[in-house]
């Protein structure tokens, strides 16, 4: 599986969609598109960025039982996304279902990938609220190994945690971090942050990049630098 980088366009109009899409004449990058996109505009959105031929990470995170699951992804299948999400904390069962669900009858069916712990939620919340004890790093590598023991292809990390989940769960096993950032970007509100060479080297497998590119003064410009450090750096 190739290396990649999936551009986080995360806007609140169709317009400013639109707009940045328009600044690639020529590159077609992988894009994500997470709930507020959705939920505004409705999946005519998913089919109208597909039309101008992008692959699409729908980011919806589903958690439910398993036979709803099982149902959205069926729906969600039929958009032609390229990679959809579920949260592990669902269990293997509705992870499985997911799939299940996802599988077109000519066997083909988008990538699916778990989340893990968010990670805005800390070890002492876990702890206090959700009556996990166990250390989070733990948690983390245990719900990837569900995710990989029902099928999934991969989960969604932090760079720094792509080598160790390639470790338990196989090479194969896709890492698709977000928390990117250049060398001399600002950090925003992300608190680990790791550059593109960097996500390359510890072994990442899509990272997924928002403002860097989305608020540069030339978004193909910094599109093709994450490209050129994640990608091509051999
Ligand atoms: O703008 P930025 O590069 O920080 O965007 C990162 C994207 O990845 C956002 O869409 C954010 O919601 C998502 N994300 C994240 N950290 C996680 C999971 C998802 O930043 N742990």
């Amino acid at each position: 599986m190739g290396k990649d980088v999936i551009v986080a366009c995360d806007f609140d109009s169709r317009e400013k969609l639109t707009a940045f899409l328009d600044r690639f004449p020529e590159e077609k990058p992988f894009v994500k598109i997470g709930m507020e996109m959705f939920y505004a505009l409705g999946p005519d959105v998913v089919r109208e960025v597909k039309a101008r031929g992008h692959r699409i990470f729908l980011d919806l995170k589903l958690h439910d039982i398993p036979n709803t699951v099982k149902k959205a992804m069926a729906v969600l299948s039929g958009l032609d996304v390229d990679m959809v999400n579920v949260h592990a904390a669902g269990t293997r069962a509705m992870m499985e279902a997911a799939l299940e669900g996802l599988t077109r009858p000519d066997g083909s069916r988008p990538l699916l990938i778990a989340v893990t712990q968010l990670t805005s939620t800390d070890e002492e919340r876990m702890r206090r609220e959700l009556l996990i004890d166990a250390p989070i790093a733990e948690v983390v590598m245990r719900y990837a190994a569900n995710a990989r023991d029902a099928g999934l292809d991969g989960v969604v990390c932090s760079p720094l945690e792509a080598g160790k989940v390639h470790e338990t769960c196989g090479a194969g096993f896709l890492t698709v971090t977000p928390g990117i950032r250049f060398a001399d970007s600002a950090k925003d509100d992300q608190a680990r942050v790791t550059t593109p060479a960097l996500a390359r080297q510890i072994g990442s497998d899509y990272i997924v990049v928002g403002r860097p590119i989305t608020t540069a003064e030339d978004p193909a410009a910094a599109y093709r630098r994450c490209l050129k450090e994640f990608v091509d750096n051999a």
